[in-house]
């Protein structure tokens, strides 16, 4: 398969990354390379590029081969980026790149099983050594928890309704096939809710974030991340949806003003140091003529913050 990712936000995030020559950056979702690849044309510099994805790491690989050892792919979560860092034996780094969610190469393969819109096995892992699939979720998780999935990280507000669907059907047949689950969301919504966008969007989110545990890799991310950047090193964050942005803005809130004493105290006593500063007071979006091209792009918002030299 042709792998056609389009880069979101490519000429902001090099902006906002700002690299230099002899700089070292973490491209912490690789994807189809071309936000690296956008880096290693603008500085003499080095780009260790991770993927949980290793079919989107040989292809992006193979992509970035001309830059020789100026690009250094590596297999794994963005969640343990403290430790590829240092293995590679870099001390800290200049900059590290998130963009968030799934690549239009593994969203238009249907044997990943991201698609509503084609059929295909009910996956969903971005990376296959993961144990737990979509299927697992949908045929094994107890109603109440599909209910919490879908409300929480669907935001779906027919969660209830969908979740008795499913478990209903399962009971005579457990699902196989994106398009099988795809058609009972259907059929459980209300049908003013079938007119709106895709009554199965929010519902396939749930389950892809459940099945990668997304929320909680990107909170050990940011964390990993702010830990081995420079001082005057930037973080550079892409999300596509409320709760990944939501979860960014307040990691960053919270690293640029960390002190928790109360208001009415003279001088703060419990020692919390900031060690952000967010670069990007409102979030930062595509232009309507990027939206246009790469529908991918509509809901994308760009937030960077730069490391502090601790005093
Ligand atoms: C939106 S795409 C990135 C596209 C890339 N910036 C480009 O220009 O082609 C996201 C990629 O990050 C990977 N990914 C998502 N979450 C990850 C995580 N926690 N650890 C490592 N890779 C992750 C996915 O497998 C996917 O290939």
């Amino acid at each position: 398969m042709e792998f056609s990712h389009v880069p979101v936000l490519l000429e902001e995030t090099i902006e906002h990354i700002n690299p230099k020559a002899g700089g070292v950056y973490v491209d912490a979702t690789l994807g189809g390379g071309g936000h690296s690849e956008e880096i290693l044309k603008r500085a003499d510099c080095r780009v260790v590029g991770l993927d949980q994805d290793e079919d989107a790491l040989n292809h992006a690989a193979k992509r970035l081969a001309l830059f020789g050892d100026r690009f250094i792919p590596v297999k794994s979560n963005f969640r343990n980026i403290k430790k590829v860092v240092y293995r590679l034996g870099f001390d800290a780094v200049d900059g590290v790149l998130m963009d968030l969610g799934v690549s239009s190469f593994q969203l238009d393969n249907p044997l990943k099983g991201f698609s509503f819109q084609h059929d295909g096995p009910l996956d969903m892992r971005m990376d296959p050594q993961n144990p737990k699939t979509a299927a697992d979720v949908v045929n094994t998780y107890p109603e109440k928890e599909l209910i919490r999935i879908f409300y929480e990280y669907g935001e779906e507000r027919y969660a209830p309704q969908i979740a008795r669907a499913i478990v209903k059907r399962r009971e005579k047949k457990p699902f196989t096939s994106t398009l099988e689950l795809a058609e009972e969301i259907i059929r459980a919504v209300p049908a003013k809710a079938r007119r709106e966008k895709h009554p199965a969007r929010r519902v396939f989110q749930a389950i892809r974030i459940e099945v990668n545990d997304e929320l909680r890799s990107l909170e050990e991310g940011l964390v990993g991340a702010v830990e081995v950047l420079k001082p005057g090193g930037r973080i550079v964050v892409i999300t596509f949806h409320s709760l990944e942005d939501r979860l960014v803005k307040n990691f960053f809130r919270r690293e640029e003003n960390p002190c928790v004493c109360p208001k009415d105290f003279p001088a703060c006593v419990c020692g919390k140091k900031p060690r952000l500063k967010v670069i990007t007071k409102k979030p930062v979006v595509p232009s309507r003529e990027e939206i246009e091209k790469n529908r991918r792009a509509h809901s994308a918002k760009l937030r960077a913050a730069e490391k502090l030299s601790l005093a």
